[in-house]
């Protein structure tokens, strides 16, 4: 099944006009069985409690193209590197519903696979939705994690941590929390996100600062970075991020 048909053409969904260009100044309405709702594209409690409706919003209205891009630019390197894919143990951050996860998985074949994400409607929406995706889903705040939640994520081993959709913005992963993600890292490992440049967000600033000087102090090697579709704002205007696949010095 190509890119997202396997996802459920369930309700109607529609965007309203936003009152600004943020990314997070979104609101959708959904007739969903005899009731309509209005949510903003960030309350993710309120649109992951829906079956599938993250996903429908996402990659059905807004034509949110992330996990396909990434996993076509991850392939791409991979195959260069010769990396053996069933031999990944991968920390997903921010997995959300699951829609990146599928691309782990499926497309690329990772062979064990972690979702982590703050909010526990995330993962009892990838439970049911995409049930068996992952062989494990941590519920937690990656900027405040317990010893319990630390260890047994470093007993992981992580050759891989990747990230789609997850970054910048009010209540994505914050800076704190990216760092946690590369140091739960092994060197040698693929770390990979994207980030949108030339925003003036101050978390996507961040973003990039912390991006720049990982690279400049050797810390992080960019194996590949160029800008990929994102999505359709709901403006009507396209959006675009840079894709990173960098290894961890
Ligand atoms: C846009 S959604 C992710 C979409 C998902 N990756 C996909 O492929 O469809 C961003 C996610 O980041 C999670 N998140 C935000 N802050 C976090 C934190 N501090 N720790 C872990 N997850 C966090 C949110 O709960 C949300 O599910």
């Amino acid at each position: 099944m190509a890119g997202y048909d396997y996802i459920p053409h369930l309700y109607n969904v529609r965007f309203e006009q936003p009152g600004s260009a943020r990314q997070d100044d979104e609101y959708m309405v959904a007739d969903l069985d005899g009731e309509t709702r209005r949510v903003n594209i960030h309350d993710y409690a309120s649109m992951y409690q829906v079956p599938w409706l993250y996903d429908i919003a996402l990659y059905h209205v807004l034509k949110c193209e992330t996990p396909t891009e990434m996993s076509g630019a991850i392939k791409g390197v991979w195959d260069e590197h010769n990396v053996d894919m069933e031999g990944l143990r991968v920390l997903e951050l921010g997995a959300g519903s699951g829609a990146f996860g599928h691309e782990l998985r499926h497309t690329l074949g990772v062979g064990r696979l972690i979702g982590l994400d703050i909010e526990p409607k995330a993962a009892e929406a990838a439970k049911r939705d995409r049930p068996g995706l992952y062989d494990e889903y941590v519920v937690a705040d990656l900027t405040a994690l317990s010893t319990a939640e630390q260890e047994m994520l470093e007993d992981e081993q992580f050759n891989t941590v990747a990230m789609a959709s997850a970054t910048g913005w009010g209540n994505h992963i914050p800076m704190a929390g990216f760092e946690k993600g590369f140091e739960l890292l092994r060197p040698g490992g693929w770390f990979i996100f994207h980030v949108k440049p030339n925003d003036p967000d101050p978390e996507c600033i961040e973003l990039c600062d912390w991006v720049q000087a990982k690279v400049d102090s050797g810390a992080l090697r960019q194996a590949y970075r160029r800008s990929h579709f994102h999505r359709k704002s709901s403006n009507g205007s396209e959006i675009f991020y840079d894709v990173v696949l960098g290894v961890k010095e």
